[in-house]
This record gives structure tokens, sequence and C-alpha cells, in this order.
């Protein structure tokens, strides 16, 4: 029987098994030739369905994952351990369903983005798909958790959404760093009820976490507009140092990669003509390539995989 699940979002190997993930679906199970095995078999706490985008601890092999709901208590979050099985579950409750996306971790904690744009209901009566609109009167907050589970602590941050988190680490006992792609509205109505606003682009954007003083500050880190951040995932929870993202020149476009060196605050690019578009890029480690899938809009069928080398972004 098929799963009655839609995975396109991202993909995810743990505990001996390839997950298609999906937005806070079932997971599911498939080979590396891309064959459907069906429902997860390694994975038995997050059958039920999770967040597209867990993070696992390059360290010590665990998942943590939350599912966000649109029903009370809105959130819960879960620790599956290296072989698969859950260690941690817990409900977490919320004032009111929030769009979660993805989420970060450090070596001791979770966090989560309690943002902007949040479920409403009333949109499907007027000819919405969709029920998520940016909430001007909801307050935005990180919330944080220990990994092994205990008290979410939520701190308030500026007015924002956040699709995809870059990192976060420990910068000492009582200082978190998460970088994120920031956007400082998303999904916004305008007055008529019915049309959404131009959405503006979304930049790398820093949030310093101070635990004794429970102060956030807030800060932007580059100029340039991306998305689809991604790193090393050997350094997933760890201080790193270089991020890629796709770039986005204008609202309608995903062309060229880009290379942030956060020590020395360089930027290098690989450049993607225009009337071209590219996907997400995705960093391996060794060979020391990253790879980005390539296509053509007005050749819709030319879709390839590139693997750059570093001399290859200037
Ligand atoms: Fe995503």
């Amino acid at each position: 029987m098929l799963l009655d699940t839609n995975p396109n979002v991202n993909v995810l190997y743990h505990a001996g098994e390839i997950l298609a993930l999906a937005e806070g679906g079932a997971p599911l199970a498939i080979t590396a030739e891309l064959e459907t095995l069906g429902a997860t078999r390694s994975h038995p706490g997050l059958a039920s369905g999770m967040t597209a985008h867990p993070k696992v601890d390059p360290l010590t092999g665990e998942l943590m994952s939350f599912r966000a709901d649109w029903k009370k208590p809105y959130l819960r979050y879960a620790v599956t351990d290296a072989d698969g099985m859950p260690s941690v579950e817990l409900d977490i409750e919320m004032s009111s369903p929030s769009m979660m996306h993805d989420m970060a971790i450090t070596a001791t904690r979770s966090i989560f983005l309690d943002l902007n744009v949040g479920y409403d209901f009333s949109m499907l009566s007027r000819g919405h798909r969709m029920p998520l609109r940016w909430r001007d009167d909801h307050k935005a907050k990180l919330g944080i958790i220990p990994r092994n589970g205990g008290e979410v602590r939520w701190f308030e941050i500026a007015p924002c959404f956040i699709q995809h988190v870059v990192n976060a680490y420990d910068a000492d006992e009582a200082t978190i760093v998460l970088d994120a792609v920031r956007y400082p509205r998303y999904f916004r109505l305008e007055e008529d009820g019915f049309t959404f606003e131009a959405p503006p682009l979304g930049v790398l954007w820093r949030y310093v976490i101070d635990l004794d003083r429970g102060t956030v500050i807030e800060k932007q880190m580059a100029d340039i507009c991306i998305e689809l951040p991604r790193i090393n995932e050997g350094r997933t929870g760890r201080p790193y140092r270089f991020l890629y993202a796709a770039e986005q020149p204008t609202n309608t476009e995903i062309r060229g990669v880009v290379r942030y060196d956060l020590e020395s605050g360089s930027i290098l690019r690989y450049r993607v003509p225009e009337g071209d578009s590219n996907s997400e890029p995705v960093f391996v480690a060794r060979p020391t390539h990253l790879v980005i899938h390539k296509r053509r809009y007005h050749r819709p069928r030319a879709t390839n995989a590139l693997f750059l080398r570093r001399h290859e972004l200037s």
C-alpha cells in the first residue's frame, strides 16, 4: 500500500536508512536507486511525521526533530538515537500554531523558530489554498531547549520569518550563535486580505543569544540575497567557517552559488548566466566538491547535476 505522504522536500541518511522527507508528513524509505520501500523500518518514533529539516549531530549520530501541528499543543520535539530508536519525545505548549520549517541544534541544545508566519484557517474560506500568512500581532521568538529535553526558554526577537537555518553552536556555556536566512516580512497580505505583498529577499543574519542575561543581539552579516543554505554537515551544531547558498538576484530567480567565509568576511561566487537557474547547492566534504542542480527554464528537460571545485568559485 502506498504511504499517504508527499516527501519532496529533503533526503536524510540515518541509522542505515535513506528517508525522503515531507513537510510534517511521514518519511518514506527509499533505496539509493530511488526505489520506494515504504514506511520507515528503522525509525519507529518518526513514522507519524516530522519536519523535513531534522538535524543530525555529527559526533553522536543523534537525530533531533520536531513536528509542528495545527492542533494543540502545536509542537512535538523528538530525539532519535544513532540506531533510530526514540530517546526523547516531548509535547511543547505554544500559544498558536506557527509555520516552522526548520530548526537548529548546538552540541547541547535545540532551537525552535516561532516567528511571524502562522496558520489562519479563515483564509481557506476566502479562496486561499494555503492557510498561512504573516501575523503583525505575533511576537517572534526563539525557543531554546536542552537537547535531551527540559523546559523551553523563549527569547523575543524582532519580527521576521526564517525558512532555513544555516547552523548554530555554543560559543560558550551561556552564549549561543544562530545563523539563518532571514526575511523582514513573508506571506504578508495586502489590505484587501487576499493578495500577498511582494516578498523581500532573504539575507544572512546572526542571532547571539545570551542565556545569563536573557538577551538576543541580532545583526545582518552580508547583503547578498540568498536561500537554501548548506554547510559541511560534519560541522552541524559546532563552530564553523564556511557556508554555501543559492543566490537570488531577484525574487523570481535562483541563479548562482555563493560561499561565505565567516572568519574573513570574504564571499566567493559561481555565476550562472541570465536565463539559466540552479537549485540548492550541497556540500560534499570528500572529495571537495559542491554539487548544484542546474537547469534551464527555457529548456525545462535539461536538468543535471554540476560538480564544482573550490577554484571554480571566484
Ligand atoms: Fe526547506
